[in-house]
């Protein structure tokens, strides 16, 4: 069955600050949404409150997986409902082998008893890193211990592809990826594609949707999505940038961000 994620009127707060100031979204099973947006405007912050990172306090708002309260749920039954994420920064897990951590993400959304065999898990494993092009090494090595930036990235489309969620947030998943990497990242995406599943990709780039068509794209700036519409918005920005947005809104200049 295809899942709905509806997001109402969200505000987060990170220690005391107000980042997210009303954000309201909806992603169903079929449909893959871009979400773009200048820096330090909250897109990761979004992704992280929907699946629960504890320094994100919900101030107001709500988050519903087909209706059932998302806020609610600890972060594993987020999981385990369907919900996944792919960070911006992927974490490094020593003493714990790729492999092993996606048999047991696997595992964890099946019933007791109805475990995937370790047949059929070595053989789909096989077919999809062979898919991502990826080296068969890997599945032995720890989660992401000295992965480089485009293999951790690759990597998060591997468990995607073997997790199989309902409804995923992949945040920035085209940074750091050479030319290559990003198609290879991309036909993963897409061999997703189905009625059941339902995605939102966080991206600065045009380039990521010349390979994955979106059916919205909406952009988010301080705090808020504050416009959304077809793929020739990521388009327009693309060649345009923010400033006309923000003057269309009358958007004060944002709060620029740390970088150079
Ligand atoms: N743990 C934290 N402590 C303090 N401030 C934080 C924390 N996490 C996020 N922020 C602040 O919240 C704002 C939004 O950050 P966020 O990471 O959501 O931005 P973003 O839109 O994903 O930006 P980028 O495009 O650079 O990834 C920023 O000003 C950031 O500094
Ligand atoms: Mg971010």
């Amino acid at each position: 069955m295809a899942s709905t994620l509806t997001i109402k009127d969200l505000h987060v707060e990170i220690e005391g600050k107000e980042i997210l100031k009303g954000v309201n979204l909806e992603i169903k099973g079929g449909e893959i949404h871009a979400v773009m947006g200048p820096n330090g405007t909250g897109k990761s912050t979004l992704a992280s409150a929907i699946m629960g990172h504890p320094k994100y306090e919900i101030t107001s708002g709500s988050i519903t997986l087909d209706g059932q309260d998302v806020l609610e749920m600890e972060v594993d039954d987020r999981a385990r409902a369907g919900l996944f994420l792919a960070m911006q920064y992927p974490s490094e897990i020593t003493g714990v082998t790729n492999a092993d951590f996606l048999r047991s993400a696997i595992n964890a959304r099946r019933e007791e008893g109805k475990e995937i065999s370790l047949m059929k898990f070595i053989k789909e494993l096989d077919n999809k890193m062979e898919l991502l092009e990826m080296d068969l090494d890997m599945a032995q090595r720890y989660l992401n211990e000295g992965f480089s930036g485009g293999e951790k990235k690759r990597n998060e489309i591997l468990q995607l592809m073997m997790i199989q969620p309902a409804i995923a947030i992949l945040d920035e998943i085209d940074s750091g990826l050479d030319i290559d990497a990003l198609k290879i990242v991309s036909k993963g995406i897409n061999e997703m594609r189905s009625s059941e599943f339902g995605c939102m990709i966080i991206t600065h780039y045009q380039r990521l949707l010349n390979y994955i068509t979106p059916d919205k794209v909406h952009v988010m700036m301080q705090g808020r999505v504050v416009k959304s519409g077809g793929p020739e918005l990521a388009q327009r920005l693309e060649a345009e940038g923010y400033d006309w947005i923000k003057a269309e809104l009358g958007i004060e200049d944002e709060t620029v961000s740390q970088e150079a």
